[in-house]
């Protein structure tokens, strides 16, 4: 065992690895690969369905496994009334990712065999989260916007069916492909910071809810998936644009940073950016929305100009979502209602590995304090 003063600290445990994994790998240089196919195959030529069949059972499906697992997701989709119930109860002014991270909780309480952990029963609670979360999201915005409940439509597909409950209203073939590839994107991205919060969790043998619990809210914070909603603001706040070039200067004065952009692994673009900035530009186009893609354009180029970074997933994600009618602040339960696919598949992997994650630290405080009794303590000492 190193002592404490030998130890080196990794601020951030950047460029740590902490396990291995056979998900996916995340390429500094501008790749993204799951199982060993590279993303930009799959958005082209598989269906979301197919990718999440993928993290889970480590192959991509023959075409009689993914017409049964269509069904058995689709047949998922439903929630317990008391969990419905839940959802009701949120306060009105409670963020969704909190009703979220409540809902799943709330879950596992209707989870018979929740402590069961062989490989099948991991694979069907595994299925029933996937299927579980986006229902859950949806649910929300029909009870907060007043409107009836959408039971799923068999005909559609999974992430139809995911638009259908949360609009209410069947997707067009445009906004079908786009809410297809947002799934497939947003799987899966290495030991981002929500998957690792789900990996420590799991490391202690704890069920798998309370892995995606700690990864709901870890995905919650405005440095990971909660940037999305952010874009939306900033690119509210900005009006022309002539503006932009100031309104970034400004920012970074501040030291503020600029949400959707930048990221801990990639040294070039993010490789999930130009299909979702092509679902941008199309929905901006449909939805005579062009001016907002420009202003998209226009802060990319000035943010790289200034700081020679790069927009992440979160920055066209955010246009995509705006155009398909999501409020902001389901933006991130929509990433959520994608990364759930990666977060149990990561579980379930680390249950494998089976290794509890307890990293040391380097102790900086002070030593040998003299302990003085509560009598003779003065609110000065600082002994
Ligand atoms: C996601 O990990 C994943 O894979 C996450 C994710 C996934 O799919 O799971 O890809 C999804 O979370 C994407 C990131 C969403 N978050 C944001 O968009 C928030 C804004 N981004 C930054 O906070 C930042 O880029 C991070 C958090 C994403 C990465 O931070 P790092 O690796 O700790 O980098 P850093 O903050 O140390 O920045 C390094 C330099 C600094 O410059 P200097 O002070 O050295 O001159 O780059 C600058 C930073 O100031 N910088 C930014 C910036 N990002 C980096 N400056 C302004 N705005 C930014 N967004």
């Amino acid at each position: 065992m190193i002592n404490n003063h030998d130890r080196v600290v990794t601020r951030g445990l950047r460029d740590v690895a902490a396990a291995e994994t056979k998900i996916s790998f995340v390429d500094p240089m501008g790749t993204l690969y799951y199982l060993g196919y590279n993303i930009d195959d799959l958005v082209e030529h598989v269906c979301s369905e197919e990718v999440v069949y993928l993290l889970l059972y480590s192959k991509l499906p023959t075409k009689n496994e993914l017409g049964e697992f269509r069904a058995q997701l689709i047949s998922e989709m439903t929630l317990p009334e008391a969990v419905i119930e839940c959802i009701k109860s949120a306060p009105k002014s409670s963020h969704p990712m909190e009703v979220l991270r409540t809902a799943v909780s709330h879950l596992s309480m209707y989870d018979s065999d929740r402590d069961y952990k062989s490989e099948q029963a991991n694979k069907k609670r595994a299925i029933r989260l996937v299927a579980k979360v986006p229902t859950i999201v949806a649910t929300l915005h029909r009870i907060r916007t007043n409107q009836q409940l959408v039971a799923p439509n068999e005909e559609f597909s999974f992430p139809e069916n995911f638009l259908y409950l949360f609009r209410g209203k069947p997707a067009d073939s445009e906004e079908k492909n786009v809410i297809d590839r947002y799934m497939t994107l947003h799987a899966d991205h290495g030991f981002n910071a929500s998957t690792f919060a789900a990996r420590v969790t799991a490391s202690t043998n704890a069920d798998m809810y309370s892995a995606v619990t700690s990864a709901i809210g870890t995905l919650k914070g405005p440095l990971h998936g909660g940037a999305s909603e952010k874009v939306m603001y900033m690119l509210d706040d900005i009006n022309t644009e002539e503006e932009v070039e100031a309104y970034i200067q400004g920012m970074l004065d501040n030291k503020r940073k600029i949400m959707g952009f930048g990221h801990r692994i990639y040294q070039t673009e993010d490789p999930r950016t130009k299909h979702l900035r092509e679902m941008a530009e199309n929905l901006c186009c449909l939805t005579d929305n062009l001016n907002l893609y420009n202003l998209c354009i226009r802060i990319e180029n000035v943010v790289h100009e200034k700081k020679n970074i790069f927009p992440n997933v979160d920055f066209y994600a955010a246009v995509t979502l705006n155009a398909l009618g999501v409020p902001f602040e389901f933006f991130t339960p929509f990433f959520a209602s994608s990364r759930i696919a990666g977060w149990t598949a990561h579980v379930i992997e680390q249950y494998e590995d089976a290794v509890l994650l307890r990293p040391s630290s380097m102790y900086v405080g002070r030593y040998g304090r003299p302990f003085v009794p509560i009598e003779k303590r003065k609110a000065a000492d600082n002994l």
